[in-house]
């Protein structure tokens, strides 16, 4: 079996104690640096630079970048959308995971063109002011997360999963959910929220935030 590179390193304060900082293993070093260098030309090469048109959350936005810059890089960097997060760059992680045409994708691994003309949903598009997505509220109600970092990526594959379908059991999730890694291990607690959001009463398939925020809001006033 092949060494294990470790994915934090263990410091001695001056008093004693010791902080977990996080390293980077070098098998994930290049396609960092892939990426980054992807993202410069993204911002430098204007001769590789083409316009592309998509809708982020409903919105439209049309963006002048390198084609191949990376679908991540331009809900982050320059869309400012920080809940999509970057895990490994290689598609093996899920924690990019978004939603393109209503299919979940991993963004990392996307070039930005080919979503021209689609319609991109990221974690933030899920809910809508305080009306959260049924799985966000199950989220919160199991308490799945733990460190936080892969959530909004199972969140994301989650809802592609509710969508296809709604009562999905343990097999099934299971499957939809194995490309999604937590280095935390909540994987019980993310099947059980999977479980609570199908059995609750919003209907998970066609979940239309701004309908369930006007419901907040008739529920207040009542
Ligand atoms: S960052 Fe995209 S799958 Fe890991
Ligand atoms: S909650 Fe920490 S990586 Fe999943």
């Amino acid at each position: 079996m092949g060494k294990t590179e470790p994915f934090a390193s263990g410091v001695e304060n001056d008093d004693g104690l010791t902080t977990i900082r996080p390293t980077t293993p070098n098998r994930f070093r290049k396609s960092i640096q892939h990426a980054q260098a992807a993202r410069l030309r993204g911002r430098l090469n204007s001769e590789e630079k083409s316009m592309v048109t998509f809708r982020l959350n409903g919105e439209e936005q049309t963006l002048d970048v390198d084609p191949s810059m990376p679908l991540l890089w331009a809900i982050r960097e320059n869309l400012g959308l920080t809940g999509t997060k970057f895990g490994c760059g290689l598609a093996q992680c899920g924690a990019c995971t978004v939603h393109v045409n209503g299919n979940a994708i991993r963004s990392c691994v996307t070039p930005v063109a080919a979503v021209q003309g689609g319609a991109v949903t990221t974690i933030e598009g899920l809910s809508s002011g305080e009306a959260l997505h049924p799985l966000q509220q199950a989220w919160i109600d199991e308490q799945a997360p733990q460190c936080g970092y892969c959530q909004s990526g199972q969140i994301m594959s989650a809802a592609a999963l509710l969508a296809s379908n709604p009562n999905p059991d343990d097999e099934a999730i299971d499957q939809a959910m194995s490309g999604n890694i937590c280095r935390c291990g909540m994987y019980q607690r993310i099947r059980k929220a999977i479980k609570r959001a199908a059995s609750s009463e919003a209907v998970v398939g066609i979940f239309d935030p701004a309908a369930a925020q006007s419901a907040t809001k008739e529920a207040d006033h009542v």
